[in-house]
């Protein structure tokens, strides 16, 4: 219970925290703009949380499907709308959204070309009682709960599947 609603959410904010910095630094040395997935100005499941300690700020660019003025609209399961953005054009920080990919494997291809291979995670929530039964309280079309993944240090992005119902692991 405490490791659902308590330790998760925290560690993942700290570790949001840490890697938009690093995603930050690297766009700024490699010259590329940075790309953040998910709205920093809400989508915690609580709503405070997100307004009192945002995990990260806006990227040049800014995908949410429910996000802010400041956000593109996007879905990311539309493999049409990733056209607009060329290949190798961002570095991108990803915060808690790929949970609601409706198929992996082609999110994640998008995500390595836009971002030519620059890529940073904090992953989702854990905890027996999120991974069974909470997560549906926050929403019906949330299908996995990802891993951190590093591009610096890692080469595969895995997770699970919400309701213990398998994982997966790709190559990226
Ligand atoms: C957990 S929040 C992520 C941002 C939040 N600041 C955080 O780090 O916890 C999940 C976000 O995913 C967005 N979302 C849900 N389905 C989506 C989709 N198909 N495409 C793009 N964004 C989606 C929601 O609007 C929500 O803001």
């Amino acid at each position: 219970m405490i490791k659902s609603i308590l330790i998760s959410p925290i560690k993942r904010n700290l570790l949001t925290k840490k890697m938009f910095r690093v995603a930050k630094e690297m766009s700024e040395t490699k010259g590329k703009k940075l790309m953040v997935i998910g709205d920093p100005c809400s989508g915690n499941y609580f709503q405070f949380m997100s307004s009192m300690f945002p995990n990260c700020e806006h990227g040049d660019v800014t995908v949410d499907l429910y996000g802010c003025d400041e956000c593109n609209r996007m879905d990311i399961n539309d493999m049409s709308a990733w056209e607009e953005f060329d290949d190798g054009e961002f570095v991108v920080m990803e915060t808690g959204v790929l949970g609601f990919s409706k198929d992996i494997g082609a999110v994640l291809s998008q995500i390595r070309r836009v971002s030519g291979g620059d890529f940073l995670s904090a992953g989702g929530n854990r905890g027996f009682l999120w991974e069974m039964f909470l997560y549906k309280t926050y929403s019906k079309e949330l299908v996995y709960s990802m891993d951190p993944f590093d591009s610096r240090v890692d080469d595969h992005y895995s997770g699970i599947l919400l309701g213990r119902n398998g994982s997966f692991r790709l190559k990226f």
